[in-house]
């Protein structure tokens, strides 16, 4: 990392001015922006509060949800080891070895690299591709089309660490996306490196890594184009030291943006011509949706230590099944045209009615998936407008669920909860 003094006077810098908290080394180890980065645990790194000063994390193995790179730690790690291609400077592992890890393959000793994103190819090719250039990253499309979970497993591919993360939310301050200040240093030594408190991109640009913004859209307009000079020139002033970080090599940004939002507060078109767009698909059938589902479910419940719930795919694929037809506002067959309610009923949402359901079965259930066990989850999901949604459930469930061959027990446990 080069830390270089930026002389905004007219004068020469006096020398003497330069020594102490206002002097910037010129050359600096890049993990020395924040001195009390805990590198053994990168769960810890929350912007700027001292390790010491943190909330307990817990041990590692026990964490609820863990990271991607520590949740595919073996993955990853076979992935680096046998890639033999060329990488981008402080990359972990070649751009061909991220998009296999996102998309799934065996490697030549046999290790099977399970795939985390269902869809097509060429849509992660090129996203792994930008983040080897010198454009950002934008992943758009609707709600649950894993824009976030894509973000998270290829900066955790790329550089082994996917919790460099700006949330972005409508009161999110510059100093979320530029730095802040530890005010108590602040007021007691006035401006100086150490009392600066960097924000997750600040040390993405130092140490050359993967930073992510989530919700770019949701972001006040003015606070967005603080991310211009980040991208444009790669550099991001501190006029209060005098000084600047410039990102390094290895240094990208994936943001990650909601169809739905836009107009909300909408990209700026010189933001957005910092970022390459890949726009995420709804799964294109109900097969690639079905898989993604049982994948999933099949993740979560372990990590839930849920008991293993067999059989399950038939409902799985009729929660699908439901969820398409209203969504696409056609039945699968083609054949009857249906409203479509005002929930966006995501892949991501059809996994946690799925959850749900299986965590039913287990505890209250015999043990198998069954339609009493995901038609409320269903009902919840689809009716969020009580009035209207309610009448497409109800038109729904007559003209298409009753009359389906096989689906009379679906019908009796729908009718049941919509009572
Ligand atoms: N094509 C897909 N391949 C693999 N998993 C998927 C796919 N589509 C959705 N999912 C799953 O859906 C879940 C939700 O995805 P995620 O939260 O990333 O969606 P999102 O696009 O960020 O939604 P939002 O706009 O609401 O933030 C994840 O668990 C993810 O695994
Ligand atoms: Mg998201």
């Amino acid at each position: 990392m080069v830390w270089c003094r930026v002389d905004t006077r007219s004068e020469p810098a006096d020398p003497a001015e330069l020594e102490g908290d206002l002097a910037m080394p010129v050359s600096v180890d890049p993990t020395s922006v924040d001195p009390s980065r805990d590198q053994s645990a990168p769960a810890n790194r929350s912007a700027g509060v001292p390790a010491s000063a943190q909330a307990p994390t817990g041990e590692k193995g026990e964490a609820l949800r863990p990271h991607a790179e520590d949740a595919f730690a073996a993955e990853l790690a076979a992935l680096a080891a046998q890639d033999d291609r060329p990488r981008p400077t402080r990359w972990r592992m070649s751009p061909w070895a991220v998009a296999m890890y996102l998309l799934g393959g065996t490697l030549p000793d046999g290790t099977v690299i399970t795939p985390k994103y269902v869809g097509p190819r060429r849509i992660v090719e090129v996203a792994v591709t930008t983040l080897a250039t010198d454009r950002a990253l934008l992943l758009l499309g609707v709600p649950g089309t894993a824009k976030t979970w894509v973000s998270e497993h290829l900066a955790a591919a790329v550089s082994g660490d996917s919790t460099l993360l700006v949330q972005g939310t409508a009161g999110t301050p510059e100093e979320a996306i530029r730095y802040g200040w530890n005010y108590a240093q602040l007021l007691a030594n006035g401006p100086s490196r150490d009392a600066l408190v960097p924000s997750p991109v600040m040390r993405a640009m130092a140490e050359g890594m993967t930073a992510r913004v989530e919700e770019l859209t949701r972001i006040p307009a003015d606070v967005q184009d603080s991310l211009i000079t980040i991208l444009s020139e790669k550099t991001l002033p501190i006029p209060e030291l005098g000084s600047e970080v410039q990102a390094v090599r290895g240094f990208n940004l994936i943001a990650t943006a909601n169809d739905r939002d836009r107009g909300v507060n909408d990209l700026s078109s010189a933001l957005r011509r910092r970022f390459n767009t890949v726009v995420l698909p709804l799964p294109e059938s109900a097969d690639a949706e079905v898989d993604i589902v049982s994948r999933r479910v099949d993740q979560i419940g372990r990590s839930l230590d849920l008991p293993a719930v067999p059989d399950g795919i038939d409902e799985i694929r009729r929660v699908v099944t439901v969820f398409r037809e209203l969504r696409d506002g056609i039945t699968a067959d083609g054949r009857t045209k249906l409203k479509s309610p005002s929930g966006t009923l995501s892949t991501a949402e059809a996994i946690s009615v799925v959850t749900n359901g299986l965590a039913l079965s287990a505890h209250f259930g015999d043990g198998v998936l069954r339609a009493s066990d995901v038609a409320a989850g269903i009902l919840g999901a689809v009716v969020r407008d009580p009035a209207a949604d309610r009448v497409i459930w109800q038109e729904y469930l007559e003209a298409v669920v009753r009359e389906r061959d096989g689906w009379k027990d679906f019908y009796r446990a729908c009718r049941e909860v919509s009572a």
